[in-house]
């Protein structure tokens, strides 16, 4: 069960992570002009390690943005234009289920900055290709394993989906996204409010098989970044449809992070691993429910709910933003928090920073520092 946070002690260890986050990333473009980087091997961002996806440009260039936003230097808008502008052919892209991670936090970023309607442009067409990813049998946005799997992840994404319907008024594409939230409602959450990684279909009836998982311990266990996909996923749903379904959903999720998780807020990587075996920790699915709380406490209609998200999103950053999670006095480790995982399986990114990782947990202090 995590602790909450109650007073103020937070902004000053969280302001003083902030800058520390400027400088790991201000380090990493310096060092390595225009690599776009996912996980890092022994702390450094640069090695030979495979990428399994390509689903990660998104996060260096979206960290520009909020530091932009939050400090209004200008070199953070020069960097984020000129890391940004070489994803744009990606709005096509329809190898990969993750184009809500590389457009929502660059391409609408900027428009939100500016209100140029070609940058809102970009985001649509996103929108768009990823709905090309819909089974009408079965009714889900299939993964990029293959077009009988279903991926929790994808709830991180849908809302650009939700946000091209919104913006275009397109009932196509609202359809699209409405249903693949509640395909993934009915088939990945379970009734204690944990998640499952991937549901597999039959593609010729378009029933639903089993639970299954490619990077969570097992196909019936619940893998923490999963989980914390859904918290950020179906909040930003209930936060684009208000549907009351999505906030039953991301509050069921929450709940169970909060009564199943240490006290200071950082998960093993998956909630069922066995008492005797390796007990990796994930700060990067702590750092994305995080971001995910913050918001949710904001739309939960029970005041008292709000408050208690609200204040664990803070326990969790206070955890985060100090030792021996925050990267702070580890010399030579180039990214901003340890101790993520990307693919232990695959023993990719294992006990090491994540890019997505950092990108929500700047977007969590900021969102916590601004009070938003
Ligand atoms: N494939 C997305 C993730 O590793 O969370």
């Amino acid at each position: 069960m995590i602790e909450t946070c109650p007073s103020e002690q937070w902004r000053p260890a969280l302001e003083n992570a902030f800058d520390f986050a400027q400088k790991q990333v201000l380090g990493l473009v310096e060092r390595d002009p225009d690599f776009y980087p996912m996980y890092t091997r022994n702390g450094k961002w640069r090695h030979q390690g495979e990428a399994w996806t390509h689903w990660c440009d998104g996060f260096l260039p979206g960290m520009m943005w909020v530091f932009h936003r939050r400090t209004g230097d200008t070199q953070w808008r020069e960097l984020a234009e000129r890391y940004t502008t070489p994803l744009e052919p990606r709005k096509m892209d329809r190898n990969v289920h993750d184009l809500g991670f590389i457009f929502l936090s660059t391409y609408h970023r900027w428009y939100r900055l500016t209100g140029d309607r070609p940058l809102n442009d970009v985001v649509i067409q996103a929108g768009r290709t990823l709905a090309l990813r819909f089974k009408e049998k079965g009714e889900y946005l299939c993964s990029f394993m293959g077009p009988d799997s279903l991926f929790i992840d994808i709830m991180a994404n849908v809302g650009i989906i939700f946000y091209a319907a919104l913006q275009t008024g397109d009932a196509k594409l609202l359809d699209v996204a409405m249903k693949h939230c509640l395909t993934t409602r009915r088939v990945l959450i379970r009734g204690d409010g944990s998640s499952s990684h991937e549901g597999m279909y039959d593609l010729e009836s378009g029933e639903f098989l089993r639970q299954s998982t490619q990077q969570g311990f097992r196909g019936d266990s619940c893998w923490s970044r999963g989980l914390a996909w859904a918290i950020y996923g179906f909040t930003s749903s209930y936060n684009a449809v208000r549907d009351p379904r999505f906030l039953q959903t991301a509050e069921a999720c929450a709940d169970f992070y909060i009564r199943e998780t240490p006290a200071n807020g950082v998960p093993l990587f998956d909630y069922d691993l066995p008492a005797d075996g390796p007990r990796h920790l994930d700060t990067s699915a702590a750092a994305i429910v995080a971001a995910g709380l913050l918001r949710l406490a904001k739309l939960s209609a029970d005041p008292a709910k709000g408050t208690l998200y609200d204040q664990t999103a803070r326990r969790i950053l206070l955890t985060l933003s100090e030792k021996p999670f925050l990267a702070r006095g580890k010399p030579g480790w180039e990214g901003i928090l340890t101790e993520g995982v990307y693919h232990l399986h695959k023993g990719l990114g294992v006990n090491e920073s994540v890019m997505w990782g950092e990108y929500f947990y700047v977007e969590a202090l900021d969102r916590a520092l601004r009070g938003a």
